[in-house]
């Protein structure tokens, strides 16, 4: 996969993309990444980016011109990119979206700054993206949250340091608890089911606590989720103890 942002800020990618997941994806060259700089599509000397809002008012627009000669650039490279406005006016990312974008070969990250770009923009762009119901300075700290959270999605990527598989929401569940060493710290103890060896009995134990999880924090989830027969009854179980308890 290849992920190339465009930005006033290249230098703010500098060090995420060389930590952890992100620099071993790309060692292992399942995924490339671009840092396009916006200034680099301006065509006057002080290399101009942004101006006054129309209709007046505080704080800068970023300009059409250079992010549509950009966006241009990299269609004329790729046809099938796919192109992201970074917003939060945009549609919220979930898990749900981090998968379809790493089913994509090719994205696009833009990302804004000021006020935000110029509203036509959406002419060029394939889809406008928000991270959350909260204003960021820069589009830049979306556009590495769009990236860890898809690459650690493509084939192989996370290898032994976990399985994305059963992070939460991608069953629709949050996940369950994990714990390691010591197996008492400062007299809270790690569930004796997990010190069994009973693999089944430990699988259930994660399942039903993950659905507990979900329950007490984000129960909305729970209507979307895939559940089993098996899941449901225990679902059943614990809406019944909670209604006695609140009764
Ligand atoms: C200061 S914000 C602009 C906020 C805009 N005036 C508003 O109220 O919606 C500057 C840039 O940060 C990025 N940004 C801020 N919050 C974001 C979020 N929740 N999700 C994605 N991008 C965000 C966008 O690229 C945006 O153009």
């Amino acid at each position: 996969m290849r992920i190339d942002i465009l930005t006033l800020f290249p230098e703010f990618f500098a060090s995420p993309l060389k930590q952890s997941i992100l620099r071993r994806a790309q060692e292992q060259g399942a995924v490339s990444f671009r840092v396009i700089d916006l200034r680099d599509f301006t065509t006057d000397r002080h290399r101009t980016a942004d101006d006054r809002p129309y209709g007046g008012g505080p704080g800068m627009v970023m300009k059409l011109e250079p992010l549509v000669a950009a966006i241009r650039a990299v269609r004329a490279e790729d046809e099938a990119v796919r192109v992201i406005l970074l917003t939060p006016a945009g549609g919220l990312l979930t898990q749900k979206k981090v998968q379809d974008l790493a089913g994509r070969g090719h994205l696009l990250l833009i990302c804004g700054h000021y006020e935000g770009v110029d509203d036509r923009l959406s002419h060029y762009v394939d889809e406008e993206l928000s991270i959350g119901d909260y204003v960021l300075t820069g589009g830049e700290p979306a556009a590495l949250v769009v990236a860890d959270a898809v690459v650690r999605l493509l084939p192989a990527v996370l290898g032994c340091e976990g399985s994305a598989a059963e992070d939460s929401f991608q069953t629709g569940l949050l996940d369950h608890p994990h714990y390691t060493r010591p197996r008492v710290f400062e007299g809270h103890a790690v569930p004796e089911v997990l010190l069994s060896g009973d693999h089944a009995a430990v699988a259930r134990w994660r399942r039903q606590e993950a659905i507990k999880r979900t329950l007490r924090r984000r129960p909305e989830l729970l209507s979307r989720a895939a559940l089993s027969p098996a899941d449901r009854e225990f679902l059943a179980r614990l809406t019944e103890i909670s209604e006695q308890q609140d009764g």
